[in-house]
């Protein structure tokens, strides 16, 4: 039996086009702010807001200017932030990550008073307090997994104490997430979840925000960790082992150049699926913006609604707040 309906001139697929009304009816994908998490970053310091010259539209921001962000962001109608520290002072084991009074902690306690219904996830890794801007322990050449692990739950757990919602592993060492997982369990935070960055790709795209956390690598690079680029099937395994281990949500980063991967992470699993549209994807097009070379707004709006359509469930993006505005117009 011939299964075919409506070939042309039967169909005609332009006639649910033609018309501004009919096209968003049948429009499949729809962005909405409540899509977007915001991510920040906090420094030291009162009064500091200072542009990331490589991001325009983002800022170092001291604990001060954060709150007041946070509640910018959430009169936007975006419900969650995300907080990555850069702390006074680094050293070789991170110690600012896990200080019960360290940066994040800080900017948590302070927003949680202020904007409590914003939602506060916490960016856990040790590469922007680090001295050699690794995201754990280096010993000769090798950046060492067990031992980072042991200090990324002491990270997670001071997060939670602070009063992190969400805690979001990103170093991608393994074993992390269940022993995260255990350690938030044996402290009585059952109930926070934990946001993996379960398929992070060892990507050029990170440039402009390690200029943000001042976290780029004094030496050598995150290929023993992060994955590899070429790689799909993998990310699958990366991702199956995540939720065995006890990941709420898993994520995939970046977005753009692994739509494939966000796909098939969702069709495979069907668990909260995050993407993470990160800082070369926003510098990439605020630049060629800026040059006028593509219209920025219509690009924006464009590459968000792809990482939606490929099954994100939600996008942390720097472009949060200007597309809240759009979709509010
Ligand atoms: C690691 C971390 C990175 C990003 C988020 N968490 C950088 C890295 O792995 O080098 C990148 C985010 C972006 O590029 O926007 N703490």
């Amino acid at each position: 039996m011939d299964t075919t309906v409506g070939g042309f001139p039967t169909t005609r697929l332009r006639r649910t086009r033609m018309n501004p009304v009919l096209r968003a009816m049948v429009r499949e994908t729809e962005l909405s702010p409540k899509d977007f998490i915001y991510p920040l970053f906090v420094v030291p310091g009162k009064k500091v807001k200072r542009e990331v010259s490589s991001m325009p539209g983002v800022y170092q921001m001291s604990v001060d200017e954060i709150v007041r962000e946070c509640a910018e962001v959430y009169a936007l109608g975006i419900p969650a932030v995300i907080f990555f520290g850069i702390p006074d002072h680094k050293d070789e084991v991170g110690s600012g990550a896990y200080d019960d009074r360290g940066i994040v902690q800080q900017a948590l306690r302070a927003v949680k008073k202020e904007v409590p219904a914003l939602l506060l996830i916490t960016d856990v890794c040790l590469c922007e307090y680090t001295s050699h801007g690794h995201c754990g322990i280096v010993r000769g050449e090798e950046i060492v997994n067990d031992p980072s692990v042991e200090l990324l739950t002491k990270e997670a757990l001071s997060h939670a104490k602070a009063g992190a919602d969400m805690v979001a592993p990103s170093d991608m060492f393994d074993g992390r997430v269940g022993a995260i997982r255990k350690v938030l369990d044996a402290n009585g935070f059952t109930t926070t979840p934990i946001m993996s960055y379960a398929a992070k790709y060892a990507s050029g795209f990170y440039g402009p925000f390690r200029e943000a956390a001042e976290s780029t690598p004094k030496f050598g690079d995150r290929r023993s960790h992060q994955m590899d680029p070429a790689n799909g099937d993998e990310a699958l395994r990366e991702v199956a082992q995540d939720i065995e281990e006890g990941a709420d949500i898993v994520m995939v980063k970046p977005a753009l150049p692994y739509l494939d991967v966000i796909h098939r992470v969702k069709e495979r699993f069907g668990m909260p699926t995050a993407a993470y549209n990160v800082s070369g994807e926003y510098a990439m097009v605020k630049a060629a913006g800026k040059l006028g070379w593509v219209d920025e707004e219509r690009v924006m709006m464009e590459v968000l609604t792809s990482i939606k359509r490929a099954g994100a469930d939600m996008i942390l993006t720097y472009f949060a707040k200007a597309a809240a505005k759009v979709l509010s117009k």
